[in-house]
């Protein structure tokens, strides 16, 4: 789902045409020399529809059409190929297995906290087939199961950092050129930062507990000039995949392999978890 949701936002009306053909991405677990030259070997694609749209006089408003229509502020310049396929494969890489990962973990602690479930229930009760895309921010629980997950799996563990020149950091000093590393996953587990850190408790961002809290002890999307650009995308996209999902179904975990981590570029599990679905009695907090 979260691989089809960015490409028809790149894509647009032309992911009808060129969506299979990026289907390797969510089939092929593995993520190493082989996968990385699959995946840029997908730039050919993309020139492709670079190409078909030059010939065409209707310019797109999907997320490539913006890029082929943005110029450099200074030179006035379009983006050259090559730099339209880098944006682009950026965005798909960035812009899925992120979201991909968050809401499977997401399922998997809610499995595994039937009160958290029951309360998700409550709220999306109330939920009607009038509400609107204005009304997200009165599901005030879901949003904080999703903030809980990004606290325990945050997509991406790590941040890194290079100086471009030598500079301060606390009381150290960094010259040019040293790599720096930030781990949300650490950070957003310290247990100076937070109570019983490793327990699933998404009470920690009701507004009333999040006041006094540091600003940047939860960084899921990271922070500064060069954060996540997709985490209003993600946010909405994750709410109501979860909204849509759990108010129909419970998805109980089936235990069959360890849970263990893939702190690869994303933070994975390393394998799937297989749950099975129940229907809900809409409306009730029973289930058939
Ligand atoms: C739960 C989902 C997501 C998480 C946890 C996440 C997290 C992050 C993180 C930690 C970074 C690194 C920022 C840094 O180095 O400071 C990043 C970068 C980025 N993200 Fe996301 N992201 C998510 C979804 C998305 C989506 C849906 C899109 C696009 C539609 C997206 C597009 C990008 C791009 C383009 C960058 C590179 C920004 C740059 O280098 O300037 N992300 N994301």
């Amino acid at each position: 789902m979260a691989l089809e949701v960015v490409l028809r936002f790149i894509f647009g009306d032309d992911y009808e045409l060129v969506g299979f053909d990026f289907n390797l991405l969510s089939q092929e677990p593995a993520r190493n020399m082989e996968f990385a030259c699959s995946f840029r070997a997908l730039g050919k694609i993309i020139l492709q529809v670079i190409e078909r749209r030059r010939k065409d006089t209707a310019t797109s408003t999907d997320a490539l059409g913006m890029l082929m229509q943005a110029r450099d502020p200074q030179s006035g310049q379009l983006m050259q190929d090559s730099q339209l396929i880098d944006e682009v494969l950026t965005l798909i890489v960035a812009g899925h297995e992120t979201t991909a990962s968050t809401l499977n973990w997401a399922w998997y602690l809610i499995s595994q906290h039937p009160e958290v479930e029951q309360r998700l229930s409550n709220e999306l009760n109330t939920l009607t087939t009038c509400s609107e895309f204005g009304d997200l921010s009165r599901f005030l629980y879901t949003r904080q199961i999703i903030d809980e997950t990004m606290r325990l799996y945050p997509a991406g563990w790590l941040v890194t950092r290079k100086a471009l020149r030598d500079d301060r950091l606390g009381e150290y000093f960094v010259p040019a050129g040293t790599e720096i590393y930030v781990p949300p996953y650490f950070i957003q587990r310290h247990p100076d930062l937070w109570e019983e850190p490793d327990r699933f408790n998404p009470d920690r961002f009701r507004p009333d507990n999040s006041r006094h809290r540091h600003r940047l002890a939860t960084i899921p999307f990271s922070a500064g000039p060069r954060n996540c650009i997709g985490e209003h995308f993600a946010r909405i996209e994750m709410q109501i995949h979860l909204m849509t999902i759990a108010r129909y179904l419970r998805l109980r975990y089936i235990p069959s392999r360890p849970i263990e981590l893939e702190a690869g570029v994303n933070l994975r599990s390393k394998y799937d978890f297989i749950m099975y679905p129940e229907a809900k009695m809409v409306g009730t907090s029973e289930s058939a």
